[in-house]
């Protein structure tokens, strides 16, 4: 019998390297913190996981319009946004070893992690998040131009990439001083945070070209990047990771009742991926601790191996985004009604999905080990739409041409019809179930020599994941039985 046991999350990492599913990122050179790489069975689980939002928040809905905006924004975007000023976490540095942290997320708040001193933290400063780069050749190089007895004194030459010299400023101290950049300061931008500004910043666009009624949602997907103090816990704190988020505009006085649908929407999502329902916990954040744009919000916590941890969030963003481009854009922000009736900024409800923090509850929630012929099986009960792999197709001898070519008949025909099928030859059939349990794979088709002849000729086996039965199916069936759950 299978059982869902407590999962570790060294079961669920160990699992997805070794299955192809997420890799440590750069990890030839020794890895890049909060960085992952997906490989071939991670990607298809990723998209399988972002398909499956965008057709259920997006093409299956008539209010839903979704954009693709570019990462790069204006910096403007993030100067009236607020991420510029406030989009920080509270750093601390440890006096005696010089290992930093966030300091809301350190066990014992007077003790050091890394070398156990207690009372070495100073003063919390705030720390933003956000990378920022050089849009464009708007940067120099500086070089010193006097040197005194390993002192750096006088004063420092700035260089554009043309040649232009400018008299960059004076080093008065002794500062181990080994080249440095300047920049344009008006050429700064961000990796953004979060993928709704680019939502935000198109709401016009969107409402010229289609001129929805409100309520309308404007969804999108995409990557976002923050420089976590401390990312941790496997791709759940990464410093790149992929947010799938809807600005839903409405009147303000509906924002509750709104509000109130999404709540009941999240949690048909969570039900699509498979999550069981006691194991998503409804947080209501309180004030202290709400982002600066947010009037309410709920976390949606998951039950991690790590313990009880944020999966998404939705929040009230009251029409703080939209007023704020107007402000700094000077651009008008509001909507006509078609009605006739008064124009106003539309007010914001915000379904913020991290992908990540998905995969983890899908792998999670999928992990299960239970025992067949006296031997440990571990396998991924992954909903249908989800498996990264629909149908795995194994001749049951490989050095049978026969056999192998009506395997690849079958093999061919699947792929037309089904898509993500895998043709798999090596190893002994035992020890492909194996493989293909801890993919997910719902179904293995194998092809032995009953097949080629006799009364059941055309007919295979298919064996089944989760209850590994098997079953004798006519070829011809396999199509309609195959991509059914
Ligand atoms: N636009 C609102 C917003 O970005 P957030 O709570 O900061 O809100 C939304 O982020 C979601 O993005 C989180 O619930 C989480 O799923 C995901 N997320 C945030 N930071 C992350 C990180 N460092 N690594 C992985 N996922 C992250």
């Amino acid at each position: 019998m299978s059982e869902q046991k407590e999962v570790k999350l060294e079961d669920i990492v160990s699992l997805a390297k070794r299955r192809g599913f997420i890799y440590q990122g750069s990890d030839i050179y020794g890895g890049l913190a909060g960085t992952w790489d997906y490989g071939p069975h991670g990607v298809a689980l990723k998209r399988n996981i972002m398909n499956l939002w965008w057709k259920m928040f997006v093409d299956g809905r008539d209010d839903m319009y979704g954009v693709d905006a570019a990462i790069l924004m204006n910096q403007k975007v993030w100067q009236a946004s607020g991420h510029v000023d406030t989009f920080t976490d509270p750093l601390v540095e440890c006096s005696n070893c010089h290992g930093r942290f966030r300091a809301d997320k350190l066990d014992d708040p007077n003790k050091c992690p890394t070398c156990g001193q207690t009372g070495t933290f100073g003063e919390a400063v705030q720390f933003n998040m956000m990378f920022s780069t050089v849009a464009g050749p708007k940067w120099g190089n500086v070089e010193a131009k006097g040197n005194e007895g390993g002192y750096l004194r006088g004063a420092l030459e700035a260089k554009y990439p043309d040649g232009t010299s400018y008299d960059a400023f004076t080093l008065r101290e002794d500062t181990g001083f080994d080249g440095a950049m300047f920049y344009d300061k008006t050429a700064v931008t961000y990796l953004r945070p979060e993928t709704a500004q680019g939502i935000f910043t198109n709401f016009k666009n969107v409402v010229d070209s289609y001129y929805p009624d409100v309520p309308f949602g404007i969804g999108q997907q995409g990557k976002a990047f923050r420089n976590e103090i401390s990312p941790r816990d496997f791709v759940f704190r990464s410093r790149e990771f992929e947010q799938m988020e809807i600005e839903y505009f409405v009147k303000e006085e509906n924002w509750e009742a709104e509000f109130e649908k999404w709540v009941g929407l999240c949690k048909e999502w969570f039900a699509a991926l498979g999550l069981p329902e006691d194991s998503v916990h409804e947080l209501p954040v309180p004030e202290e601790d709400r982002a600066h744009y947010s009037k309410r919000t709920i976390d949606f916590e998951f039950d991690y191996p790590i313990g009880r941890e944020e999966l998404m969030g939705l929040a009230y963003r009251t029409d703080f985004d939209l007023k704020n481009i107007e402000r700094v854009s000077g651009k008008s922000m509001e909507y006509r009604p078609k009605d006739g009736t008064d124009a106003f900024v539309p007010h914001v409800i915000e379904p913020s999905f991290g992908v990540e923090r998905a995969i983890m509850a899908v792998l999670c929630s999928a992990y299960r080990e239970d025992e067949q012929n006296g031997e440990k099986r571990i396998y991924l009960a992954l909903p249908y739409d989800l498996a990264p792999i629909k149908v795995a197709v194994c001749p049951l001898a490989k050095n049978n041409p026969e056999l192998v070519a009506k395997a690849r008949e079958i093999y061919d025909m699947l792929k037309k019809e089904i898509g993500s099928v895998l043709w798999i030859d090596s190893g002994n059939i035992g020890k492909n179930y194996r493989k293909m349990d801890e993919i997910g794979v719902p179904y293995v088709v194998t092809v032995d020599f009953d097949t080629l002849e006799g009364d059941t000729k055309d007919t295979v086996t298919v064996r089944h994941r989760d209850t590994t039965e098997q079953q004798r199916s006519q070829v011809t069936d396999l199509t309609t039985l195959l991509s059914k759950v």
